[in-house]
């Protein structure tokens, strides 16, 4: 009598993270355990995901992976490895466990945006191996994403997000969810993908650096962060945009003071970054209180923080002073435009200032902060998102087919 095949595929999603208080630094390399506690919010799935199915058969010969439909090489990534052989270790099911994997994922927002994909790829699929195996628990399993990269611990969860470094120990170093996405639902982030083709210092490499030669950041360690994360966590919890924006902005600003004292020096931000902080601060002298925060990673691109209301006024002019040559629907992206948009943009692509308030803050720019309109296509494209769920199992979609090869897709 032939066997019933038991083939398991399980497909997880989750989006990028965007810290407010930066992790930059590791106490151990090799445990990756960070210098200092991180905060960040999750993005929203429906605008920036991640998808990435897992399948195990007794039938498969070896383990396998495709990234974004091209098959990579899973021995030659060691922080891959790691998680895979970690993960397995723990699984309950001794067959499973031996077990060869087919693993395939895809972003679906391009990765040469820069946009920390890698958080999201692996928070994914540790999510995906986790339930394939039997671990669900999210505190658990972002130890393990950790070893992948150490910014993923935080896209596992959805809402706001604790990175707690621990007490040197692996077990001890793990993510705890602030609130869910529900929390702060007026929360709006848009990202700001600054046209650059520069390569940068990768985080890793950047990081070592820092820790080796600055004097600044054991500084921050010790005596900034832990301070910042308790007003923080009191800002999210109380929704008290005026802090949240204010600590977000300074954490951002140090983050970047450290990677300029790091020897040698390393820089991140452009002219182009530069000048959305001048108009950041611009919009916010004008409201004499944040309605906006920028923060930058590891790049030049922006992402800001702000309430539903600050949208309606501070798109507009973003799309003013940042043109772009044509004003289609790539321009911004994501579900979270407001419609009241489309009437901003004319029929023949200019952008009309139709309201009192957005006269007198184009006015106030010009006149108080001189601001000047930047060269066109400054931006590539903007994407107008929200706080989202973290990761979650979708079963409504599979990047391997029931035999598990790996699906083409259109
Ligand atoms: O997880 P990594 O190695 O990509 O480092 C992320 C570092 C920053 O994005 C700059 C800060 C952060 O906390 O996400």
């Amino acid at each position: 009598m032939a066997t019933e095949r038991k083939i398991k595929i399980i497909t997880a999603k989750t989006s990028v993270n965007i810290a407010v208080i930066k992790y930059w630094g590791k106490e151990d390399e090799k445990l990756i355990i960070p210098i200092n506690d991180s905060i960040s919010g999750t993005l929203d799935s429906d605008d920036m995901c991640t998808i990435t199915t897992v399948a195990t058969d007794s039938s498969f010969t070896k383990d396998q992976m495709w990234l974004n439909g091209e098959e990579v090489d899973i021995l030659s990534n060691s922080r891959l490895t790691k998680c895979l052989t970690e993960l397995r270790a723990k699984c309950q099911d001794d067959s499973m466990a031996n077990q060869k994997i087919r693993i395939a994922s895809v972003n679906d927002f391009p990765t040469a945006a820069g946009l920390a994909s890698s958080a999201a790829g692996y928070a994914a699929l540790v999510y995906a191996l986790g339930h394939l195996f039997g671990i669900t628990n999210k505190s658990v399993l972002s130890v393990y994403a950790r070893m992948g990269s150490g910014s993923a611990i935080r896209s596992l969860d959805g809402g706001f997000v604790h990175w707690i470094k621990g007490t040197g120990t692996s077990d001890t170093s793990i993510a705890k969810q602030i609130v869910t996405h529900s929390h702060w639902s007026e929360m709006r982030v848009l990202i700001l993908v600054v046209n650059d083709a520069k390569k940068e210092t990768g985080s890793t490499d950047g990081m070592k650096r820092s820790v080796e030669t600055s004097s600044l950041l054991p500084i921050r360690a010790s005596n900034v962060v832990p301070e910042r994360i308790s007003a923080m966590t009191k800002a999210i919890l109380e929704k008290d945009f005026n802090s949240f924006a204010e600590i977000t902005m300074k954490d951002s600003n140090q983050f970047h003071a450290i990677v300029q004292d790091t020897y040698p020096p390393i820089r991140y931000m452009n002219e182009i970054s530069w000048n959305i902080i001048t108009f950041v601060h611009g919009i916010n002298s004008f409201y004499g209180k944040n309605v906006a925060a920028y923060t930058f990673d590891a790049g030049p691109n922006a992402c800001i923080y702000l309430l539903q209301d600050a949208l309606e006024y501070f798109l507009p002019l973003i799309l003013k002073y940042f043109p772009f040559s044509d004003y289609n629907s790539q321009c911004i992206r994501g579900h979270s435009v407001p419609e009241s948009l489309s009437t901003i943009l004319t029929s023949s692509g200019q952008v009309n200032l139709n309201t009192q308030q957005l006269r007198e803050l184009d006015h106030y720019l010009l006149t108080k902060i001189s601001f000047q309109v930047q060269p066109v296509n400054s931006l590539r494209y903007i994407i107008a998102t929200k706080i989202g769920k973290g990761a979650e199992i979708d079963s409504t979609r599979s990047l391997l087919d029931a035999q598990g090869n790996p699906i083409v897709l259109k």
